[in-house]
């Protein structure tokens, strides 16, 4: 297989466990998504970046989607402090990266600016309605960014899905092992439904791979939690996929629902784990009706094949035909919606609470079944006094 290039030329690598960081006195608090995009950018799953943004790259990130260098770049990733934090902070100097007492890494200060975040919700989200999960967090952080490269000393533990969690280097080695040349990466937060096995099944007709990524960072409370979505991806894959078709592994990253932009940078560190190709289907990283349907698709016409680096493999809203009695989407079914199985996710979810099953034409039984018994484990801790944050808020959430 020709080596595939990491986006912007080189896989980055910032993991220096040796390096020594006991003398340095200043420190900053991480939050989980800080703590995440810390390690993702350490290992390489958001090369071309090698820190947190400085003002420049951010400016460019939000206004143009580019780097300040060209190289296409969507999110902006960056390290919000408080302004007495700030306040604290001289560039140039090495600070500490801390998380709950531990210290994960070394931030060398580059710029500590202002940002605009009333531009960045409308540029990046494309609103600024509070209710937008991701702007709801955007506004929620402190409101001073430090940029700067970092180091990773320590990697954070692995509290679940131990096995799952690969970093670029060892998925793209994984990918060679198993002979493929092409392999399509398939982001989720959400169970495998049938309108996404079919799309992935659809793309491994063409591709010698699947590489199913499910997100399991900071995601909204009302999601499917995270440990419930394992266990339905491993009863489906073991009942429906060629098992030497497939490749599981966790994406530690935070939800941002931002859509089209997020769309891209879910393609942009998939190809950095290794990928050729990439699905985006309806509403990519959407949430309520903030974005159009296929808004998540078009976005990629802004840049060339090249810049983008990946082959994106784009689906029409899919469904199941209770006249064709298959799998179809407009460009394949000729009959009314009457006769398409569509659920919406909040339907979906209220049908699982009530312990109803969705039909089996929406939703794999094994994989309903997993859904009902997760969630009512989740609600049965919870009245226990579980203290799991996810599961806290899944209740709340009802
Ligand atoms: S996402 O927020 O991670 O994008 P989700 O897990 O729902 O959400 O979707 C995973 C991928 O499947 C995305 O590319 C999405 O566009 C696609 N997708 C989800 N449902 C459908 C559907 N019914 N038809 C076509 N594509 C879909």
């Amino acid at each position: 297989m020709a080596t595939l290039h990491a986006h912007g030329g080189t896989l980055i690598n910032r993991f220096r466990p040796d390096t020594p960081y006991k003398h340095i006195q200043k420190e900053i608090e991480l939050d989980a998504t800080a703590l995440s995009d810390l390690e993702l950018i350490a290992i390489g799953a958001y090369s071309p970046l090698t820190g947190f943004l400085n003002q420049a790259d951010y400016q460019s990130v939000v206004d143009r989607i580019r780097l300040s260098d060209g190289t296409v770049w969507s999110l902006p990733i960056t390290l919000p402090v408080t302004h007495e934090t700030a306040q604290s902070l001289s560039t140039g100097e090495d600070v500490r990266l801390v998380c709950d007492g531990e210290t994960y890494g070394i931030l060398q200060v580059g710029d500590i600016y202002f940002p605009d975040k009333h531009i960045e919700a409308e540029k990046v989200y494309k609103t600024s309605d509070i209710e937008h999960p991701g702007v709801n967090k955007l506004l929620e952080r402190p409101t001073v960014y430090v940029g700067g490269d970092i180091t990773l000393v320590k990697r954070p533990e692995k509290k679940s899905f131990k096995n799952y969690h690969l970093d670029p280097n060892e998925t793209r080695k994984k990918f060679s092992s198993l002979g493929w040349k092409t392999v399509v990466g398939f982001q989720t937060r959400n169970p495998v439904h049938r309108a996404h096995e079919y799309i992935q099944k659809t793309a491994l007709e063409t591709v010698d791979g699947l590489f199913l990524n499910p997100l399991v960072g900071e995601t909204k409370s009302d999601d499917i939690p995270a440990d419930v979505r394992m266990e339905s991806y491993h009863v489906l894959l073991k009942n429906y996929y060629p098992s030497d078709r497939v490749f599981l592994a966790v994406f530690p990253a935070a939800m941002r629902y931002a859509g089209p932009r997020e769309a891209i940078f879910h393609a942009l560190v998939r190809k950095n784990y290794g990928c050729t190709h990439f699905i985006v289907g309806r509403d990519h990283a959407g949430v309520g009706s903030y974005y159009g349907t296929y808004e998540a698709q078009e976005i990629f016409s802004q840049f060339t094949a090249d810049e983008i680096g990946i082959t994106t493999l784009f689906f029409e809203h899919s469904f199941y035909c209770t006249k064709c009695e298959t799998m179809a989407s407009s460009k394949t079914c000729p009959h009314s919606s009457e006769h398409h199985v569509i659920l919406s996710g909040t339907k979906v979810r209220e049908l699982l609470r009530n312990g109803e099953l969705p039909p089996s034409t929406f939703s794999r039984k094994e994989v309903v079944e997993v859904l009902i018994n997760g969630l009512r484990r989740h609600e049965e801790n919870q009245l226990k006094g579980d203290t799991n944050e996810h599961t806290a808020q899944y209740r709340l959430a009802r």
